[in-house]
């Protein structure tokens, strides 16, 4: 099967098997096909963070599991959804019923069971704020466990679904607590405008538009949302830099450390904008690696080892992609791939 359509790089990738999932039983069978076992497998959501480097891809399983279920509390709601449904359209759905928390995460492209994996985030919220419990099914036992919020040890674009459980089996469903005292966050930059009595549906539209002006739809132009995470550095080091770059872009971290902004770190080193054959460096979010034409998965790859090149050698900082890459033997480490 072509996976050309089901990546947003919109890079060509065959796998000889593509599994869907949309029972328990059928999850059974996945447990015990050698491929899992050797962990030569990738789960693939919407593919909205995913860069296939070898147009051969493993053996790929798309869980489908459907459905949105709300219960309402007396103070909260519970929602209830399918690891296979749209994260937009839940978070449309939510806002449009008065359920409100997730408004500063609409338009993030991808699958409601991708987004506690990397623990999605934006403007001041993310996925964990709201998460109750994840449900999981392992391939080990072939038994479906629901995970709690702390269970999933969430951090920034990370959880336990990239550390112990990493390969270990497949997310089934999400369920999202929503108490019903709200109050909306508009302290991002951009947001920051909004009057302290703005709904949920008011955010919402400035999220969007906020996206739309920096971030190219994956449909017009394909790309993965920010290719790199933004890189934390202790309190030293960060002193230093300052020194050198007084206006660097910072956020202070609980311990201590400083968060950056790589999209700032890449654009200081003149990459912004940047055209490489057939992909480049976004013009408005150096951040973002796009496709502009029949650009390959090795393309994005040299591309990105070039930009975290560059970066290291003008900030000594190396940035690391927060795109999973896939070659034929399944996930592998961007330092794995020389150049
Ligand atoms: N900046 C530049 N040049 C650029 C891009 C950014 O100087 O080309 C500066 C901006 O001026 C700003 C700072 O860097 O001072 C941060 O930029 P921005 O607010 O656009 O956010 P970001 O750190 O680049 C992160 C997330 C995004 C999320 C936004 C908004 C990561 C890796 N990315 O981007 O998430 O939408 O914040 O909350 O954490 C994603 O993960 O795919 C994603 C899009």
């Amino acid at each position: 099967e072509c996976l050309q359509t089901q990546n947003s790089f919109n890079v060509k990738a065959f796998s000889r098997k593509v599994l869907r999932p949309s029972n328990i039983e059928a999850l059974q069978d996945i447990a015990e096909m050698a491929e899992v076992i050797e962990q030569h497998f990738y789960i693939l959501g919407e593919g909205s963070n995913t860069l296939f480097v070898d147009e051969q891809a493993p053996l790929i399983i798309q869980p489908k599991f459907s459905g949105i279920d709300i219960i309402e509390h007396d103070s909260y709601f519970s929602v209830q959804v399918g690891a296979s449904e749209n994260w937009h359209n839940l978070v449309c759905l939510c806002i449009e019923q008065g359920i409100n928390g997730l408004e500063n995460l609409a338009l993030i492209p991808g699958s409601v069971g991708a987004a506690p994996v990397q623990n999605i985030g934006a403007y001041g919220v993310e996925f964990a704020d709201y998460c109750h419990e994840v449900t999981f099914f392992d391939f080990s036992n072939k038994k479906v466990t629901a995970l709690s919020n702390h269970d999933c040890q969430f951090g920034y674009r990370d959880s336990i679904f990239k550390g112990a459980l990493y390969n270990k089996g497949v997310i089934t469903q999400v369920t999202l607590n929503f108490p019903k005292s709200w109050q909306g966050k508009t302290s991002y930059h951009g947001l920051n405008t909004l009057p302290a009595t703005a709904t949920a549906k008011t955010i919402m539209d400035a999220v969007i538009q906020l996206r739309q002006s920096k971030l190219p739809d994956p449909d017009e132009l394909p790309n993965a949302g920010s290719f790199f995470k933004n890189p934390v550095i202790s309190e030293d080091e960060f002193k230093r830099l300052q020194k050198d770059y007084p206006s660097i872009p910072n956020y202070p971290q609980a311990n201590g450390e400083m968060k950056l902004a790589a999209g700032w770190l890449i654009e200081q080193s003149g990459l912004k904008g940047g055209i490489y054959k057939d992909v480049g460096i976004h013009k408005k979010q150096a951040l973002v690696l796009v496709n502009y034409a029949q650009g390959s998965g090795k393309d994005i790859l040299s591309l990105a080892k070039y930009i975290q090149q560059q970066v290291k050698a003008k900030f000594n900082i190396e940035i690391i992609p927060e795109v999973r890459m896939i070659s034929v033997l399944g996930e592998q480490a961007f330092t794995a791939f020389n150049h």
